[in-house]
């Protein structure tokens, strides 16, 4: 780690521009992401959280502007992306697991085959953090085996596994039900408590209520608010997120 580390943002996106085609949907994105720091990305279908988000770790390319983890800013290709990535955790709304592993298995691949940790050592560290996400007796099992939260919490214990130094997620709890999003959000609480730096793209304004440490609004590809989460619920400054809490609090 740079010996300066303290004195610049975890992440950083700056003036960062994407289009589809001739769609442009991302426009000008300035956002800084702090060490420990749990930012929860809101707006409407289509405002562009999830390509943001996608840009971060270069599932999408950007057009131009800067992404920079720790002040270095993050190649577009090759091994030096690879290694990037590797610190970049991702959690999707659809689990991703691989269906014909088993849940140990999962949590394993990458650190075996992207970092060479010993595999006895990885599955130690596998049931550690199985046991950390409330699924100590589930190594052996299949994902089809599995609810769908308790799924999630393996896609959690496998992004975890790598060490990451940022965990994207994009929407972890949508096609989940109330009891197991609650399974979710409770282990996700837990590793914001523990230190985590996270940006969270969710439509569960409890947790961003309650664990954000600040709420960024996107508007149609442009970030229009950020603000602490008690100042962004109690008054949103633009119409924009004034109409999206009325609709989304009501639901
Ligand atoms: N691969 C793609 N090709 C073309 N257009 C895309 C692609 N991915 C996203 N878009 C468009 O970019 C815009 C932003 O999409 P994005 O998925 O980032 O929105 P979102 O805020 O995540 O929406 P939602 O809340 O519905 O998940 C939309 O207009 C979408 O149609
Ligand atoms: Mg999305």
């Amino acid at each position: 780690m740079p010996a300066d580390s303290a004195s610049h943002p975890l992440l950083r996106l700056a003036a960062v521009d994407k289009s589809f085609g001739a769609h442009q949907v991302l426009h000008g994105i300035d956002l800084e992401v702090r060490a420990g720091e749990v930012v929860v990305l809101l707006g409407a279908s289509g405002s562009g959280k999830s390509t943001l988000i996608r840009c971060v770790n270069r599932l999408e390319t950007i057009d131009s502007g800067e992404i920079l983890l720790d002040g270095v800013p993050v190649p577009s290709e090759g091994r030096e992306l690879a290694r990037m990535r590797a610190q970049v955790g991702m959690v999707f709304q659809s689990f991703n697991l691989f269906g014909h592993k088993t849940v140990l298995e999962n949590i394993t691949l990458a650190p075996v085959r992207v970092r060479g940790v010993p595999v006895r050592r990885a599955q130690e560290r596998a049931h550690e953090l199985l046991a950390r996400v409330g699924l100590a007796d589930k190594a052996s099992a299949y994902p089809a085996q599995l609810s769908g939260g308790q799924q999630q919490r393996v896609a959690i214990a496998r992004a975890l596994a790598m060490d990451p130094r940022v965990l994207l997620f994009d929407e972890p709890t949508s096609a989940l039900d109330p009891e197991m999003t609650n399974e979710v959000l409770d282990v996700m609480s837990e590793l914001a408590a523990e230190g985590m730096t996270m940006l969270v793209v969710t439509h569960e304004m409890g947790f961003a209520s309650r664990v954000a440490d600040r709420v960024v609004f996107l508007d149609a590809g442009r970030i229009v608010e950020s603000a602490p989460p008690q100042d962004f619920f109690a008054g949103p400054r633009t119409d924009r997120a004034r109409d999206f809490l009325s609709k989304i609090l009501t639901h």
